[in-house]
Protein backbone atom coordinates (compact mmCIF):
# COMPACT_ATOMS: atom_id res chain seq x y z
CA UNK A 1 0.00 0.00 0.00
CA UNK A 2 1.30 3.42 -1.15
CA UNK A 3 2.09 6.25 1.39
CA UNK A 4 -0.98 8.13 -0.24
CA UNK A 5 -3.40 5.17 0.52
CA UNK A 6 -2.39 4.72 3.92
CA UNK A 7 -2.21 8.68 4.13
CA UNK A 8 -6.07 8.97 2.60
CA UNK A 9 -7.38 5.73 5.32
CA UNK A 10 -6.37 7.36 8.23
CA UNK A 11 -7.64 10.29 7.07
CA UNK A 12 -11.32 8.93 6.68
CA UNK A 13 -10.85 7.13 9.84
CA UNK A 14 -10.88 10.33 11.27
CA UNK A 15 -7.69 10.93 12.57
CA UNK A 16 -5.81 13.41 11.20
CA UNK A 17 -9.06 15.71 10.21
CA UNK A 18 -8.74 18.84 11.87
CA UNK A 19 -10.76 21.95 12.49
CA UNK A 20 -9.51 24.10 9.96
CA UNK A 21 -10.52 21.51 7.83
CA UNK A 22 -13.84 20.85 9.02
CA UNK A 23 -14.46 25.23 8.91
CA UNK A 24 -14.73 25.57 4.38
CA UNK A 25 -17.25 22.46 4.62
CA UNK A 26 -19.58 23.74 7.07
CA UNK A 27 -19.73 27.06 5.44
CA UNK A 28 -20.65 24.83 2.19
CA UNK A 29 -23.70 23.55 4.41
CA UNK A 30 -24.91 26.82 6.07
CA UNK A 31 -24.65 28.48 2.35
CA UNK A 32 -26.66 25.80 0.21
CA UNK A 33 -29.96 27.10 -0.97
CA UNK A 34 -30.86 23.21 -2.18
CA UNK A 35 -31.95 21.83 1.43
CA UNK A 36 -33.97 23.18 4.69
CA UNK A 37 -32.82 24.62 7.67
CA UNK A 38 -33.24 20.94 9.57
CA UNK A 39 -31.63 19.73 6.92
CA UNK A 40 -28.74 21.83 7.29
CA UNK A 41 -28.52 21.30 10.87
CA UNK A 42 -28.50 17.37 10.60
CA UNK A 43 -25.81 17.59 7.97
CA UNK A 44 -24.04 19.59 10.27
CA UNK A 45 -24.14 17.21 13.08
CA UNK A 46 -23.25 14.14 10.71
CA UNK A 47 -20.07 16.03 9.75
CA UNK A 48 -18.92 16.36 12.81
CA UNK A 49 -19.73 13.01 13.72
CA UNK A 50 -17.78 11.47 11.32
CA UNK A 51 -14.88 13.18 11.28
CA UNK A 52 -14.19 14.13 14.59
CA UNK A 53 -13.00 10.91 16.16
CA UNK A 54 -14.41 12.09 20.17
CA UNK A 55 -17.86 13.06 18.82
CA UNK A 56 -19.80 10.21 19.08
CA UNK A 57 -23.11 11.70 19.18
CA UNK A 58 -23.48 15.44 18.08
CA UNK A 59 -27.23 17.43 18.42
CA UNK A 60 -29.00 20.41 18.07
CA UNK A 61 -31.57 21.53 20.92
CA UNK A 62 -33.98 24.72 20.80
CA UNK A 63 -35.29 26.40 23.45
CA UNK A 64 -38.90 26.77 23.64
CA UNK A 65 -39.13 29.72 26.47
CA UNK A 66 -42.70 29.50 27.35
CA UNK A 67 -42.09 26.12 28.24
CA UNK A 68 -39.23 26.25 29.75
CA UNK A 69 -37.97 23.26 27.64
CA UNK A 70 -34.85 22.36 25.02
CA UNK A 71 -36.15 20.42 21.98
CA UNK A 72 -33.96 18.31 19.91
CA UNK A 73 -34.04 19.58 16.26
CA UNK A 74 -31.77 17.42 14.66
CA UNK A 75 -28.90 15.12 15.87
CA UNK A 76 -26.43 12.31 14.50
CA UNK A 77 -25.52 9.32 16.16
CA UNK A 78 -27.62 7.08 18.31
CA UNK A 79 -31.63 7.83 18.77
CA UNK A 80 -31.86 9.13 22.07
CA UNK A 81 -34.93 8.99 24.27
CA UNK A 82 -34.27 12.94 25.49
CA UNK A 83 -35.82 15.13 22.84
CA UNK A 84 -37.53 17.63 25.47
CA UNK A 85 -35.67 18.92 28.25
CA UNK A 86 -37.06 20.88 31.02
CA UNK A 87 -34.50 24.24 31.71
CA UNK A 88 -32.63 23.19 34.27
CA UNK A 89 -32.18 19.44 34.53
CA UNK A 90 -29.27 17.42 32.98
CA UNK A 91 -26.34 19.02 31.53
CA UNK A 92 -28.32 20.89 28.84
CA UNK A 93 -30.74 22.30 31.71
CA UNK A 94 -28.42 24.12 33.02
CA UNK A 95 -26.43 25.51 30.39
CA UNK A 96 -30.30 26.77 29.15
CA UNK A 97 -29.94 28.82 31.95
CA UNK A 98 -26.51 29.56 32.63
CA UNK A 99 -25.54 30.57 29.41
CA UNK A 100 -22.12 29.30 29.43
CA UNK A 101 -20.25 26.61 27.58
CA UNK A 102 -20.27 23.39 30.02
CA UNK A 103 -17.26 20.77 29.63
CA UNK A 104 -17.83 17.91 31.56
CA UNK A 105 -15.00 15.52 31.34
CA UNK A 106 -16.08 12.69 33.28
CA UNK A 107 -19.87 12.75 33.11
CA UNK A 108 -19.80 9.60 36.72
CA UNK A 109 -18.82 13.09 38.62
CA UNK A 110 -21.88 15.09 37.62
CA UNK A 111 -25.05 14.88 39.97
CA UNK A 112 -27.24 16.87 37.72
CA UNK A 113 -26.76 14.61 34.29
CA UNK A 114 -29.29 12.72 32.22
CA UNK A 115 -28.15 9.74 30.89
CA UNK A 116 -28.20 8.92 27.20
CA UNK A 117 -26.15 5.88 26.75
CA UNK A 118 -23.72 3.51 28.95
CA UNK A 119 -20.97 4.29 26.50
CA UNK A 120 -20.96 7.94 26.97
CA UNK A 121 -17.84 9.38 29.09
CA UNK A 122 -18.17 13.03 28.55
CA UNK A 123 -19.96 15.50 27.43
CA UNK A 124 -19.61 19.44 26.05
CA UNK A 125 -22.44 21.53 25.48
CA UNK A 126 -22.04 25.18 24.17
CA UNK A 127 -24.71 27.41 24.06
CA UNK A 128 -26.43 28.98 20.78
CA UNK A 129 -26.79 32.68 20.71
CA UNK A 130 -29.10 35.18 17.96
CA UNK A 131 -29.36 38.23 18.42
CA UNK A 132 -27.38 38.09 22.31
CA UNK A 133 -29.72 35.76 23.32
CA UNK A 134 -29.26 32.26 24.47
CA UNK A 135 -31.67 29.93 21.88
CA UNK A 136 -30.44 26.90 22.22
CA UNK A 137 -27.20 24.83 22.11
CA UNK A 138 -25.17 22.13 20.53
CA UNK A 139 -24.43 18.95 22.29
CA UNK A 140 -21.65 16.59 21.94
CA UNK A 141 -21.56 13.43 23.61
CA UNK A 142 -18.36 11.38 23.31
CA UNK A 143 -17.25 7.61 24.52
CA UNK A 144 -13.74 8.72 25.28
CA UNK A 145 -12.95 9.95 29.12
CA UNK A 146 -11.65 13.83 28.96
CA UNK A 147 -11.53 14.45 25.14
CA UNK A 148 -12.65 17.92 24.63
CA UNK A 149 -10.16 21.62 25.11
CA UNK A 150 -10.29 24.84 24.30
CA UNK A 151 -9.86 24.31 21.06
CA UNK A 152 -13.27 22.07 20.85
CA UNK A 153 -14.86 25.05 22.66
CA UNK A 154 -13.59 27.58 20.39
CA UNK A 155 -14.07 25.47 17.03
CA UNK A 156 -18.27 24.63 18.38
CA UNK A 157 -18.44 28.38 19.30
CA UNK A 158 -17.08 29.01 15.48
CA UNK A 159 -19.80 26.46 14.30
CA UNK A 160 -22.98 27.91 16.50
CA UNK A 161 -22.56 31.76 15.42
CA UNK A 162 -22.52 29.88 11.61
CA UNK A 163 -25.53 28.54 12.72
CA UNK A 164 -27.10 31.48 13.56
CA UNK A 165 -27.07 33.56 10.38
CA UNK A 166 -29.68 30.29 9.07
CA UNK A 167 -32.28 30.62 12.03
N1 LIG B 1 -26.62 14.22 28.70
C1 LIG B 1 -27.50 15.32 28.42
C2 LIG B 1 -28.82 14.87 27.86
C3 LIG B 1 -28.87 14.85 26.39
S1 LIG B 1 -28.10 13.49 25.74
O1 LIG B 1 -26.63 13.70 25.95
C4 LIG B 1 -28.37 13.36 24.11
C5 LIG B 1 -27.71 16.14 29.70
O2 LIG B 1 -27.29 15.75 30.78
O3 LIG B 1 -28.34 17.20 29.60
Amino acid sequence: MGVKIILKYIYQKKVLVNFEVLKPQVDRIIADTKISEKQKLTALCELLQNNLKAYDWVGFYFANEEEKTLHLRAYAGEETDHTVIPFGKGICGQVAESNANFVVPDVKAQDNYIACSIYVKAEIVIPLFKDGKNIGQIDIDSHTANPFTEEDEKFLEWVNSRVSTIL
